[in-house]
Parts: structure tokens; C-alpha cells; sequence
């Protein structure tokens, strides 16, 4: 499992605007949107592509384009929703799956109450948007129904994570996978936060991404 922290000035001011208390929904949204452009920029770096020859009017020059099939681009609703629009903008071929996951609020074992999702995920890059990643229970879970189906990678982007959550992620990929944990997950993040409290929550985080989203 790679975690790649992306460090760049313009993440940062928009993660702190993000962060701060009095940013109200529609900018909250804008800025949501704004920064996974940003970051999916950095998460499409391994995106496969074949080299090709096109014709430009002077002559015949190399370059390369999306292999197929498309990567799968997986919001994980409700939240990760927020995240779509900014990261089709790169990708605008790539199909998209839904999930729906919800954390129990007192276990804060996530349950999944919606799936649409190709059944045969053999060959796809797929890439799943959920803005925190914090006990790390959700982004497990999403890993294992997309293994199951046969994706054999996945780049996960989020605004936040909790290093317990990373930690807890690894383990459990270590547990099912051995060493070939390592090529299956890349974790794409703008910040790693201190920890989690007691109740599930990123500190200092954000806040309810979700809430501070829809409301
Ligand atoms: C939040 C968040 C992640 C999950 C992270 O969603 O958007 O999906 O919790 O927590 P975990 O790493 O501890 O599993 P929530 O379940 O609150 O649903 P929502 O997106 O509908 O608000």
C-alpha cells in the first residue's frame, strides 16, 4: 500500500479554507470540487495509456492514449458524490460505479446499502473518491467487494485521513493479500491528519464531510 501525500501550495490553502468552521455549504462544495481536480492530477499518474502515432498537419508524431478498458471511477455515496464532477473533468471517458456506504454511528462499522458496480472488474483501474478516510472501515470494505470482482488496482483519493485509519487499512491488506498488498492500493490524500477521537472523527479534520456537503 503506497500513501502519497500530495504537497502542494494550492492543496493546502484550499484544505484550510475547507477546514475552517465559517466555510458555508456552496463554497464548501466549490472548493471540494476544486481541490480533487488537484488531487486526481497526481492519483492518474500511473493511469495505463498505449502509445500511439497521430498525424499532425506537418508530419507523423508519437504520443499515447487511455488503454481500455476505461478506468472505473467509484464515488462512495453519500459524500464522495462531492468528489465526481472534479475527477471526471481529467477523466471524462472513464465509466463510473456507485457504492453506498454508511458508517453505524456507534460501532462505526460501515454497512453497504447500494451497489451498481460492473460484476467483472478483471483488468479496470479503479478509482474510489470518499473525502475521509478515518477508521479506515469503509475504504476496507470497498477494497474487498472490488478484489472480489477482480480489480487489480485501486487509487483511492481522499481529502483527509487518520493515521489509524491508514494503519488499520494496511493491516488488513497485509492479513488477506501478503506482500502483494503493495501493488494493489495507492492512497491519494491532500493531508494526514493527528488522530481520531472517540467518536470516529478526524482530529482536527474537517468536520461531517457529508453534512458539510448536503447539509
Ligand atoms: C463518512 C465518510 C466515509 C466514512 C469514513 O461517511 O464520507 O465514507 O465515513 O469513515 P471510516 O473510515 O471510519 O469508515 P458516512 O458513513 O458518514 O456517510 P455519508 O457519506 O453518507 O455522510
Amino acid at each position: 500500500m503506497d500513501i502519497h501525500v500530495v504537497d502542494h501550495p494550492l492543496v493546502a490553502h484550499k484544505l484550510t479554507t475547507l477546514r475552517d468552521v465559517r466555510t458555508d455549504s456552496p463554497t464548501f462544495r466549490r472548493l471540494t470540487d476544486e481541490l480533487v481536480t488537484l488531487l486526481a492530477y497526481e492519483a492518474t499518474r500511473d493511469v495505463r495509456v498505449a502509445d500511439v502515432t497521430v498525424q499532425t498537419p506537418l508530419a507523423p508524431a508519437p504520443g499515447v492514449q487511455l488503454t481500455r478498458p476505461t478506468p472505473l471511477v467509484i464515488p462512495i455515496l453519500r459524500a464522495g458524490l462531492g468528489m465526481l464532477d472534479g475527477m471526471t473533468r481529467l477523466l471524462p471517458t472513464a465509466e463510473v460505479g456507485f457504492l453506498g456506504m454508511a458508517r453505524d454511528e456507534r460501532t462505526l462499522q460501515p454497512a453497504t446499502y447500494a451497489d451498481r458496480l460492473p460484476q467483472d472488474l478483471s483488468g479496470r483501474q479503479c478509482y474510489v473518491l470518499d473525502p475521509m478516510l478515518a477508521t479506515g472501515g469503509t475504504l476496507a470494505a470497498s477494497l474487498k467487494l472490488l478484489v472480489d470482482r477482480g480489480a487489480d488496482h485501486v487509487t483511492a483519493i481522499c481529502l483527509l485521513a487518520a493515521p489509524e485509519g491508514l494503519d488499520s487499512v494496511k493491516a488488513k491488506l497485509v492479513e488477506t493479500l501478503g506482500d502483494e498488498h503493495n501493488a494493489l492500493l495507492r492512497v491519494v490524500t491532500a493531508a494526514v491528519d493527528e488522530r481520531l477521537n472517540e467518536n470516529g472523527f478526524i482530529m482536527p479534520g474537517l468536520g461531517d464531510a457529508g453534512d458539510r456537503l448536503y447539509g
